[in-house]
């Protein structure tokens, strides 16, 4: 049995990687403050004695948990479009903790650290799908700058204190517990309003999007499977899917019919400041390591509506908004 740290653990993908870790026997440690993250997400766990969960700002320090195995490095603010309003929150919380996570790491003894990145860390790539060699990396938004900064320090920190590092490049996750992304605006502006729904950008924007189940398969796999002091992965689907597709997949699982789907535009048809319009990943060298997305773009974001809709009415997450009724 390893001992493991999840930072950000109570958060949408923290969570099912923690219950695949406990599921495989591993003691888990989880350290959250439960700034986007929450409690009911790790439920299932609590009372376990090979479960611990502190909370704890990571970008004051980690708390003292001893020494452990591995570190899964999920805490960030992941909100893409924040960033451009409060630039100095996603430096702290993406790049200062990255920071003490890693003076954690070198101090710890942990054998390996695998670390959340994203897909914006390539900016607007001129190949699609984008390979892990691209470059140069230039990111248009702060969050994927913040990102690659995290990468950064992870590198010189492996190769300078001797464990094994992990990057994992997702691209856009998808499934139960999300509280964020378009799927979850989606749900809650026709919750809202079931006769229109606005879409931030010329909808035409077109990416590729994995489902959670699939996303913590490759994280597994890749920090099992990977031998290099430091290796990257991108990880998401083999195809992409436009917004307005997405709206009428969420139009279309919500029974509702005749919804006025409203396209807002926004700075050169994008979402909002350093939104990416196309993304789509190479993912075949983690599927060298024997990965393989279940599930494509579509397929995922349909299960992913059906699963935040289940838990709308079960545990009110989506409570804010009146659930919708079918015309
Ligand atoms: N969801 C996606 O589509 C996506 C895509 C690419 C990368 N990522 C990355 O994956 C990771 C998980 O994202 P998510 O979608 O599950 O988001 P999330 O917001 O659900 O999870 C992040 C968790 O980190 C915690 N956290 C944030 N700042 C912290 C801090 N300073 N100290 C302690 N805990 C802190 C939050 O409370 C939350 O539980 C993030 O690093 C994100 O950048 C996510």
């Amino acid at each position: 049995m390893a001992r493991v740290l999840v930072t950000g653990g109570a958060g949408f993908i923290g969570s099912h990687l923690v219950d695949r870790l406990m599921e495989r026997g591993e003691e888990v440690i989880v350290v959250d403050d439960l700034s986007s993250g929450s409690l009911g997400n790790l439920s299932r766990w609590a009372g376990r004695p090979e479960f611990k969960f502190l909370r704890a700002d990571l970008s004051e320090g980690v708390p003292d948990i001893g020494s452990v195995d591995a570190i899964y490095h999920l805490a960030a603010d992941p909100e893409v479009r924040t960033g451009s309003a409060d630039p100095g929150r996603h430096y702290r919380r993406n790049v200062l903790a990255t920071f003490n996570v890693l003076e954690y790491a070198r101090r710890s003894g942990a054998r390996v650290l695998a670390f959340a990145s994203t897909s914006t860390v390539y900016g607007e790539p001129s190949a699609i799908p984008t390979p892990e060699d691209y470059g140069p990396l230039m990111p248009i938004s702060v969050y994927g700058a913040t990102k690659l900064a995290a990468e950064a320090m992870i590198s010189a920190y492996a190769y300078s204190y001797g464990f094994r590092a992990v990057i994992f490049r997702l691209a856009n996750i998808v499934g139960s517990r999300s509280g964020h992304g378009v799927i979850y605006d989606f749900i809650g502006k026709l919750m809202s309003n079931p006769g229109e729904l606005e879409v931030l950008g010329d909808g035409t924007q077109s990416k590729s999007y994995l489902h959670v189940d699939d996303c913590v398969d490759a994280m597994l796999i890749g920090a099992d499977g990977s031998r290099d002091r430091v290796s990257i992965y991108n990880v998401g689907s083999e195809d992409r899917i436009s917004v307005l597709d997405i709206a009428r997949i969420v139009i279309e699982e919500m029974g509702l019919r005749g919804v006025k789907v409203r396209p807002v535009g926004g700075p050169e048809g994008r979402g909002w400041i350093g939104d990416v319009k196309v993304m789509q990943l190479d993912v075949s060298r983690i599927e060298g390591l024997g990965w393989r997305p279940r599930l494509g773009s579509e397929g995922a974001v349909r299960r992913a509506t059906r699963e935040l809709l289940g838990e709308g009415g079960a545990s009110g997450r989506l409570g804010n908004h009146q659930r919708p009724r079918s015309s």
